[in-house]
């Protein structure tokens, strides 16, 4: 049977105290809306509808770039995910015959896998309504479930409303994540406003089903994947299991991780086998790592491609850039956006790379500034090399051909070009282009002042 989803991203998310619509703060390189969006996908809905209020222009922009097949609904006044899914009912006309999944925004650990669980369940047992819920004692903030004292569910009382001997009785949490039958929408107009809060809410069309006669039920799944986010502590909380899932995935796919509590991987990494990652250790964003590479303690890789047999050093940070097979990075490198490292290449202690390309067998060892350049094959930078890429007003280009040997502690003055195979002698200037298989001196031609010292003692007697 054919469904459609409901996801409710309207609130204003006040318990994080942000100037950012909640649903978009990031938990391990995703904003936590794409999660839910993420699984339904693989439910394949024949409407996937997100309601937005909040924030709602930065919400829409954030979603549309990524996903085409979304259907938004704005909801006007934010009186409660009541009155967001009597908004989101408009978009539902015309899907009669499909169960409709409806899901918060701001819970990220849900599996497409628990998803179609409870799809199945509510279908078997014909209910009308179905919900998840779960039981712990060790969290606030949640709907309790209530049911009668056949255990027949009767309905749902928010946490702000049940006193003290209802918290104790009823440990039954509702998950906030439900399927129900297009009829359930109907109900909706019978929902009654909190006058304490001004909230309509969607958890009291429970009891209205329940008194109706209709089959509602609760089906329970652990609180891993139903903790919503409502705080800070809370994206802390889900960033660790989400981290947690994200690295044993990567284990049982041959990854060795030497400590996996102080390795954060974002969920949309790919790591290949027999790579190494020791402690302290960051692949954030789109970041994608080869087989059999070692990334060693205090890097950070962001939104980067490392082929295969790559070794990143110590505390080296990559930033949207790429790099080929069997390089090795730092320690102590910084590769800043837009740097394409070739094959078999070296970059070495405190060596900085910005929007360059480096072809394979090229080595810059120690100390260098790389701006805005294109470097050959089999080209040695020296020590201490920098390209002089700024006036003060424009960047200018540095083009070093293959072959290239630059001595140490050499100024490349942009724009220039070294000519394929030429020689850069230690410390010099190169302010003019460079031809092919010569030798640029650019430096004060050395003197030397035979018996400068015994002269200057002589002269100082005197
Ligand atoms: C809700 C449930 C609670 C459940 C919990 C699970 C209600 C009344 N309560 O509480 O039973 O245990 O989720 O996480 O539903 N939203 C709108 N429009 C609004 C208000 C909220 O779209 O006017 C959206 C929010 O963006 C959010 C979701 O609905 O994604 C849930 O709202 P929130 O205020 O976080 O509800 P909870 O208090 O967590
Ligand atoms: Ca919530």
């Amino acid at each position: 049977m054919s469904i459609c989803v409901v996801i409710l991203a309207a609130g204003r998310g006040k318990r994080m105290k942000s100037s950012k619509p909640k649903v978009l703060h990031e938990v391990l390189g995703k904003p936590m809306l794409q999660y839910p969006i993420d699984a339904v996908k693989a439910l394949k809905p024949k409407r996937l509808v997100v309601v937005v209020g909040s924030g709602a222009e930065y919400v829409k922009n954030y979603v549309s770039i990524n996903e085409k097949s979304v259907f938004f609904v704005s909801q006007k006044k934010l009186t409660g995910t009541g009155n967001a899914m009597i908004e989101a009912r408009k978009a539902l006309k015309g899907f009669d015959n499909t169960t409709i999944i409806v899901l918060n925004g701001d819970s990220p650990l849900i599996t497409a896998k628990t998803l179609k669980n409870l799809l199945k369940n509510h279908q078997s047992s014909k209910n009308a309504l179905s919900f998840l819920s779960f039981v712990d004692n060790s969290v606030s903030g949640y709907g309790r479930v209530w049911r009668d004292e056949q255990g027949k569910v009767i309905g749902i009382i928010e946490d702000k409303h049940t006193t003290l001997s209802e918290k104790r009785r009823l440990k039954e949490l509702n998950g906030g994540i439900y399927a129900m039958e297009p009829e359930i929408l109907n109900y909706l107009d019978r929902l009654k406003i909190h006058s304490s809060s001004g909230e309509y809410y969607l958890t009291d069309v429970v009891s209205i089903v329940a008194k109706l006669g209709k089959r509602v039920d609760a089906y329970q799944c652990p609180l891993e994947e139903l903790q919503g986010i409502n705080t800070r502590e809370d994206l802390w909380q889900a960033s660790k299991i989400l981290n947690r899932r994200n690295i044993s995935k990567w284990m049982k796919r041959g990854v060795t991780f030497i400590d996996p509590d102080t390795s954060v991987v974002h969920s949309p990494v790919s790591i290949g086998v027999d790579t190494v990652i020791y402690p302290n250790t960051y692949l954030e964003g789109n970041t994608s790592i080869g087989k059999n590479c070692i990334i060693y303690p205090g890097a950070r890789i962001y939104g980067s491609a490392l082929k295969d047999r790559v070794i990143v050093k110590d505390s080296t940070l990559i930033e949207n850039s790429s790099v080929g097979d069997g390089s090795t990075i730092g320690p102590f490198a910084h590769l800043r956006p837009h740097s394409h490292i070739g094959q078999n290449v070296r970059i070495g202690n405190f060596v900085e790379i910005k929007k360059s390309t480096i072809k394979n067998g090229s080595k810059a060892s120690h100390l260098s500034y790389i701006g805005d350049a294109e470097i050959g094959e089999c080209v040695n930078i020296g020590a201490g090399t920098i390209t002089c890429n700024y006036d003060g007003q424009k960047k200018y280009p540095t083009v070093i051909e293959s072959g290239v040997f630059v001595g140490s502690d050499s100024q490349l003055v942009a724009p220039v070009k070294i000519g394929k195979g030429a020689y850069i002698a230690a410390g010099s200037t190169i302010t003019k282009d460079v031809p092919v298989n010569s030798l640029a001196v650019g430096r004060a031609k050395q003197e030397n002042i035979k018996d400068w010292k015994i002269k200057r003692k002589l002269k100082n007697k005197q």
